[in-house]
């Protein structure tokens, strides 16, 4: 009796002592620094002098966004700051201008850069309103096109953490993470319409460590792209769909891209998108880079025009200069158990470069049903791939 009264008396103690710390937290509320959060006014500059005060501050630091909807032009968070931990506390919507001039050349919406210890929360809501600017995207037909801001953008932060937020309409991809070591996004919910250019959910560039769970992506491109220079990736129960699956690359594009090593895509459904998990990199790579280390498994795809596709002839334009074989090498890529339905009768391609056929291939517990009824098949090149336990389609024969 006594032994539990002090174990409540020690758990009260603990709780108390948690809040208290918690409440030590310094809170910098937009409000205070003059946000209205009416979308007919801007509050950028109320969002920048927020940080400001914010990033001065040291010990555990917390950004609020109260409830509202709030009217903004570019805002960037960048430190280095004084506070140990900072959480941005988003409880609002936050509405992107769309003025186009708004947004320097190349830039983004929302910037979070070169600081450490981020959460981002609140279940609060990024809107790109990008609509207006989707039909001035010429990025899917011209290679050197000029590229629209992405709505959040994650630059070069150690210990950061994404969860329960949203993003709609971004006028380019929903989140870009760049340069990022340790980051973890999760419960995350982003959408964009099947027909909007070049929306990717998530694209990950340069970065370590990092994991992306339980999240829900329908958009208009890529719902992951995990791009050139990524170390230890874990992608795991994601809804993809609509959009164009979970894909690595676009890879051998430009000079010096660093090597992509150690991904796992697991425990996810991908339906209604026009690839399931891809591989894509395209011919005439200036420089040599490797993708080694990749698993895809326990994968359900619903009516997915290419389920299992690398593609090393990637070309997303009319033309691509073609005169000589992608120099992206592939070795050691693991499917299994990926279940489901394909739209094409080729469930499967392996379609790898002449000039470094793919390595170690493996296809384990495949099954893909064709919607179309005949057998589906895999069509494959320059691979060294191979087949075991259920088969469907069976295995290709290597060109
Ligand atoms: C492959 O990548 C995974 C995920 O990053 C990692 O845990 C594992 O150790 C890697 N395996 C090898 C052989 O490098």
């Amino acid at each position: 009796m006594r032994q539990g009264s002090m174990k409540v008396s020690i758990l009260l103690l603990c709780v108390f002592f948690c809040c208290a710390l918690n409440a030590n937290a310094t809170s910098f509320s937009v409000g205070s620094y003059g946000a209205k959060g009416d979308p007919s006014v801007d509050d950028t500059t109320a969002f920048v002098n927020t940080w400001k005060a914010a990033c001065a501050s040291s010990g555990d630091v917390e950004l609020l966004i109260p409830q509202g909807t709030y009217f903004l032009g570019q805002v960037i968070f960048r430190g280095p700051c004084k506070f140990n931990t900072i959480t941005v506390n988003l409880k609002g919507v936050l509405k992107a201008s769309t003025d186009l001039s708004r947004f320097g050349k190349g830039d983004d919406w929302v910037e979070f850069s070169f600081f450490n210890g981020l959460t981002l929360t609140g279940g609060g809501t990024f809107d790109g309103q990008g609509r207006s600017s989707w039909s001035k995207n010429e990025c899917p037909t011209k290679k050197n096109c000029k590229v629209l801001p992405t709505s959040v953008k994650f630059v070069s932060l150690t210990n950061a953490e994404v969860k329960g937020v949203n993003s709609k309409d971004p006028k380019f991809f929903h989140f870009g993470v760049l340069q990022c070591n340790n980051f973890k996004a999760s419960n995350i919910y982003l959408k964009a319409p099947e027909d909007s250019p070049n929306t990717d959910g998530i694209h990950i560039e340069r970065s370590k460590s990092v994991s992306i769970t339980a999240s829900t992506i329908g958009t208009g491109d890529d719902c992951i792209s995990i791009g050139q220079g990524n170390s230890d990736v874990l992608i795991s129960g994601i809804k993809c769909g609509p959009g164009h699956g979970i894909s690595v690359g676009s890879l051998g594009r430009y000079p010096n891209e660093g090597n992509v090593q150690g991904l796992i895509v697991k425990d996810s459904i991908i339906f209604g998108t026009t690839n399931g998990v891809r591989i894509k990199t395209w011919e005439n790579s200036p420089s040599w880079s490797n993708v080694d280390n990749m698993t895809f498994q326990n994968i359900k795809m619903n009516n997915v025009y290419n389920p299992i596709i690398i593609d090393q002839n990637y070309c997303p334009y009319y033309n691509c200069d073609r005169s000589a074989p992608s120099k992206v090498k592939l070795s050691n890529i693991f499917f299994k158990d990926i279940t489901g339905s394909s739209k094409s009768q080729a469930a499967v391609t392996v379609k790898c470069s002449q000039a470094a056929p793919c390595q170690n291939v493996n296809l384990q517990n495949v099954n893909l049903q064709y919607t179309g009824g005949s057998n589906p098949t895999a069509v494959c090149s320059y691979a060294n791939i191979a087949f075991s336990g259920t088969k469907v389609p069976a295995e290709c024969t290597s060109a």
